[in-house]
């Protein structure tokens, strides 16, 4: 029987003549897998036509965008995910829900080795792989970029050659990475670090400096799940998408950095999810008020060790689990409603309530009526500062010997 190859398409130049260029060099037939995370653009019905017109002996579509939103996005919400303090994961999440039905589609059309179009150098690779070895320790991995020498100028002379129905000649200067938490754009112009990004990088995002008037919204949430806007019910895709619309009107979500990939190198990376930063901003203002104080110290740095896992690649990995365990039992009263002014690139907080709040009127008021006894602060801080004063008083005798 002939070998069966599942290859992760995305409808582009790259993934497009992979079909065929793979076929070539393995003797193996391929089954192209277009995965909808909310990345928008063709329809998923064109681009699977494209994969057949290339050669798949099957082509398959899953529709996993809320899927994507609701076990992918909404744990990244509830970490506060940002890795290096900036970035919210969006390509990092998208790979192991592809993975996902990367491995199901090759068990179901009976393929031995899971194809995708990464290049070497970056940190998608390492999340594919990883998450196939960790869901199908049986399934051999390929990438044809990177094993099989499939440049970028042999594809466009291949495509050319065997008449693929795939456009050649628009050239884009950017490697784009997109979905519904966010887009990711790298390379070309962006690769001096010293370039501002120009305005047709954006495609999220409007603008900043011409803002629209002021948009406020109100975002409620149950047990840290975006549930309703503006009082009307929505899903967790749902949510996404209204915010990618109303933030990103506004130009808020715009991210300019050099990260560093786990690979070693570190890399420039624009970045733009409006829906995604709105969301981290009222998630975390509505945990302000509803996560006492240690907890929310320590889920500080849960949640930064969470982001350099699913970065790296780690989606799938036991400590992954275990740290998902204890940041769902912190969001147990994260319930309420934020308002938030999305205006000029920014989303800001200006109004809070919850029935789970800990904040306490009587004991912040500086008013009368307050029902905090002030006299206990003189004992508390001769306590506190009770270490610190005795080893400076030992300080001064060595230093005075
Ligand atoms: N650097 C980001 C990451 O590793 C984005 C990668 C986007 N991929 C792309 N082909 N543009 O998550």
């Amino acid at each position: 029987m002939t070998e069966r190859i599942v290859l992760a398409y995305s409808g582009g130049l790259d993934t497009s003549v992979a079909i065929g260029w793979i076929g070539e060099a393995t003797g193996a037939e391929v089954i192209a897998v277009a995965v909808d995370v909310g990345q928008g653009g063709e329809s998923l019905e064109t681009i699977r036509q494209r994969a057949l017109g290339c050669g798949a002996v099957e082509a398959y579509v899953a529709d996993a965008s809320d899927e994507f939103a609701d076990e992918y996005c909404m744990p990244t919400l509830k970490a506060n995910a940002l890795y290096q303090g900036h970035y919210p994961l969006v390509s990092a999440i998208s790979r192991p829900v592809i993975v996902k039905h990367l491995v199901k589609a090759a068990r179901e059309f009976g393929a031995t080795t899971v194809a995708h179009g990464c290049t070497g150098k970056g940190n998608d690779q390492v999340r594919f792989e990883v998450g196939i070895q960790t869901l199908g320790p049986d399934l051999k991995c390929i990438a044809p970029v990177r094993d099989l020498a499939l440049t970028r100028d042999k594809a466009i002379a291949f495509a050319e050659e065997k008449g693929l129905p795939i456009e050649t000649t628009k050239k884009n200067p950017y490697s784009i990475d997109q979905n519904v938490w966010g887009r990711a754009v790298e390379t070309g112009y962006l690769e001096d670090i010293w370039n501002a990004p120009t305005k047709d990088i954006y495609d999220y995002t409007a603008t900043p400096e011409f803002p629209p008037a002021p948009d406020e919204v109100t975002i409620s949430f149950e047990a840290g799940v975006p549930v309703a806007i503006d009082g009307v019910r929505v899903t967790s895709l749902q949510a996404i998408k209204e915010l990618n619309r109303r933030a990103g009107a506004q130009g808020v979500g715009r991210i300019d950095v050099v990260e560093d990939r786990l690979v070693g190198i570190k890399s420039r990376e624009i970045y733009e999810a409006p829906g995604a930063m709105a969301l981290i901003t009222a998630h975390k203002h509505l945990e302000d008020i509803t996560i006492e104080r240690e907890q929310a110290r320590f889920k500080a740095t849960v949640g930064q060790r969470w982001a350099e896992l699913v970065y790296d690649g780690q989606w799938f990995s036991p400590l992954k689990r275990s740290l998902d365990a204890f940041i769902e039992d912190t969001q147990k009263y994260v319930s309420g409603d934020i308002r938030m002014v999305l205006h000029g690139g920014q989303a800001i907080v200006n109004g809070r309530r919850s029935e789970t709040s800990l904040y306490d009127f009587d004991l912040a008021t500086y008013d009368t009526g307050d029902t905090f006894d002030q006299s206990m602060a003189r004992g508390f801080i001769e306590l506190w500062g009770m270490s610190a004063k005795v080893a400076s008083g030992r300080d001064i005798r060595v230093a005075g010997k």
